[in-house]
């Protein structure tokens, strides 16, 4: 087990990399009343581990992180009688720690939380970094707040018990970081499919690692997204547009709006095309869709209602070479001409 310290300005958050779920006492405050937030999936799989505690559980999938979810905790939360000194865990995927994390962030005015992550995709990003928040309107993560959980264990056993779909969905964001940041990182995603599919725990756990170091540089540079961490965004533009459009799982959608902003890198003579093909073959290696057949107008109209709009322009992340991502700011008019010719 390793641990990894995120410091921003105002907060610390320790990410437990490869702890147990079993060993989740040694986090949690013996002062304070602990209740958990979780869902169906993983209370059925999972609730010997945390049955002593009081538990709020919610409806799985996308369709639960709205503000309806977020009313029902908060009345189960006065109904228990908990008071500010509480303690919120949530334990989940990247739609329970997001609803868990705002929940924590709103009761009573705040009240700390930690998490056990247990997808894939949650560990290397949803539940690391300090964004909490949930849907509004069929758009995504439309209300929340930035707050940092005290501890996120991130307990690689818990990916047997995953769907296939949705494990895999989690390699999106992998091959993102090395795609925006790392050269070295991008080549050892290339060489590392097989073992990382079949949950090899050495390689697991290095993909893991190297994803919240990279994740934790960028939070702890710019926590607010004021500049850097947008490059995080990479592929998530059209991403979350395609996600809404077609309900396909969040990775999935960003693999397919990686390759459109890899394509989006070429036009602007940003990226070759040794490099572009080098990253279509990793996505493929990783079993995630590279295209889909979708409306230009759709895809567009969805685009500019995507929170990451900044005015009548949007910045765009694109690759100048593997390893190396630019935030390109564009006007509405310049997207809607890329995105007709992408699609
Ligand atoms: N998932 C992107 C970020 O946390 O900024």
């Amino acid at each position: 087990m390793e641990t990894k310290v995120i410091q921003t300005d105002r907060q610390q958050s320790r990410i437990l990399l490869g702890e147990k779920i079993s060993n989740l006492k040694n986090y949690l405050p013996t002062d304070k009343k602990v209740v958990v937030i979780t869902d169906d999936n993983l209370y059925r799989h999972y609730h010997a581990a945390f049955d002593q505690f009081p538990i709020i559980r919610i409806g799985q999938g996308e369709t639960n992180k709205n503000m309806d979810t977020m009313a029902f905790i908060m009345s189960q939360l006065i109904e228990m009688g908990v008071d500010r000194s509480c303690f919120v865990l949530g334990i989940g995927g990247g739609i329970v720690t997001d609803v868990a994390g705002f929940a924590a962030s709103i009761f009573m005015r705040g009240v700390k939380f930690g998490f056990v992550s247990t997808s894939l995709l949650s560990m290397v990003d949803a539940s690391v970094g300090g964004k909490n928040g949930v849907n509004s309107g069929g758009f995504k993560n439309m209300i929340g707040v930035f707050n940092q959980p005290e501890f996120v264990v991130c307990d690689y056993e818990m990916l047997h018990t995953l769907e296939r779909d949705e494990f895999i969905s989690g390699f999106a964001e992998i091959i993102k970081h090395g795609a925006i940041k790392d050269k070295d990182y991008f080549e050892y995603i290339e060489k590392n499919a097989d073992k990382a599919i079949a949950i090899d725990p050495e390689v697991i756990h290095e993909l893991v690692k190297k994803s919240v170091y990279i994740k934790a540089s960028v939070v702890e540079a710019d926590e607010k997204e004021k500049g850097e961490r947008k490059k995080l965004n990479f592929g998530h533009t059209f991403g979350h547009a395609i996600e809404k459009l077609t309900g396909i799982h969040h990775g999935e959608a960003v693999a397919i709006g990686m390759m459109m902003a890899v394509k989006a890198s070429q036009k602007f003579n940003f990226i070759s095309h040794d490099e572009a093909e080098k990253i279509k073959k990793v996505i493929e290696l990783y079993h995630l869709p590279i295209g889909i057949d979708i409306k230009a107008n759709d895809l567009f109209s969805a685009m500019t209602k995507d929170k990451k709009r900044d005015g009548d322009s949007i910045s765009l992340i694109l690759l100048k070479g593997i390893g190396s991502a630019v935030i390109h700011k564009m006007s509405y008019k310049e997207l809607e001409t890329l995105t007709y010719d992408l699609c």
